[in-house]
């Protein structure tokens, strides 16, 4: 009886608008297509104790939640989904996450109350993917697409600040690729399901990390 091989975890991160959900769902059923057990998550789950804090604090400008404060329930949304994680990447189910820990840390690191590292504490322990997309556009080619809603952080000035941030961690990562999401979703997408095969292998056969240690 052969073992069988964890699932790979697998992360789309990006400002609003850069197609993650999209391409997040597309990449799911690209995968189960080929008969790759694969499984969408997202963050923040709303469905959660902390998720319906979260949610209440988006939508409502009145929930004066201090920015620690807010920046530990993010955290403790994805401590709350960690044995769910593990349960089905043991399983071989692979994971694609729509945004994880580097959301948690780049948006409240750009409140510029926080410092990097502060933001960083609470993630520790959690699994490390195995590979992060970031997609990345043009501030032009923000602008083009269709409106912001009206959830606290949908506004351009916070957004610029966020696609910076995202930057700065990018480059402090060896396992992240950047891809303009400018691009077509079909074209958008084959970059994904490609880089995804290509390592999926090798992730299958290693040892699931923990983030930050
Ligand atoms: P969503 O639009 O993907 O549902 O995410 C809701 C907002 O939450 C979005 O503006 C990004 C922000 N966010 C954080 O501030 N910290 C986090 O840890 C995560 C996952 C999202
Ligand atoms: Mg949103």
């Amino acid at each position: 009886m052969g073992s069988i091989k964890r699932g790979a975890l697998i992360v789309i991160e990006g400002v609003d608008r850069s197609g993650k959900s999209t391409q997040c769902k597309k990449l799911v059923e690209a995968l189960q297509k080929k008969d790759i057990s694969a499984k969408l998550m997202s963050f923040p789950d709303r469905t959660t104790l902390t998720g319906k804090l979260i949610d209440d604090y988006l939508k409502n400008e009145e929930n004066k939640l201090n920015d620690r404060a807010i920046h530990l329930l993010y955290s403790a949304n994805r401590w709350e989904n960690v044995e769910k994680m593990k349960s089905l990447l043991d399983k071989g189910v692979t994971l694609i996450v729509d945004r994880y820990s580097y959301s948690g840390i780049v948006f409240s690191a750009v409140k510029k109350v926080m410092s990097l590292d502060w933001c960083k504490c609470p993630e520790s322990g959690l699994p490390k993917p195995d590979l992060v997309f970031l997609l990345t556009l043009e501030e032009q080619e923000m602008l083009k697409r269709p409106g912001f809603g009206n959830e606290r952080y949908e506004n351009k000035t916070f957004q610029r600040n966020v696609a910076n941030m995202y930057e700065t961690l990018c480059n402090e990562e060896d396992n992240w690729i950047k891809v303009n999401a400018a691009g077509s979703i079909d074209e958008v997408h084959s970059k994904l399901l490609q880089a995804c095969l290509k390592g999926l292998e090798k992730f299958q056969t290693a040892p699931l990390k923990s983030l930050f240690f």
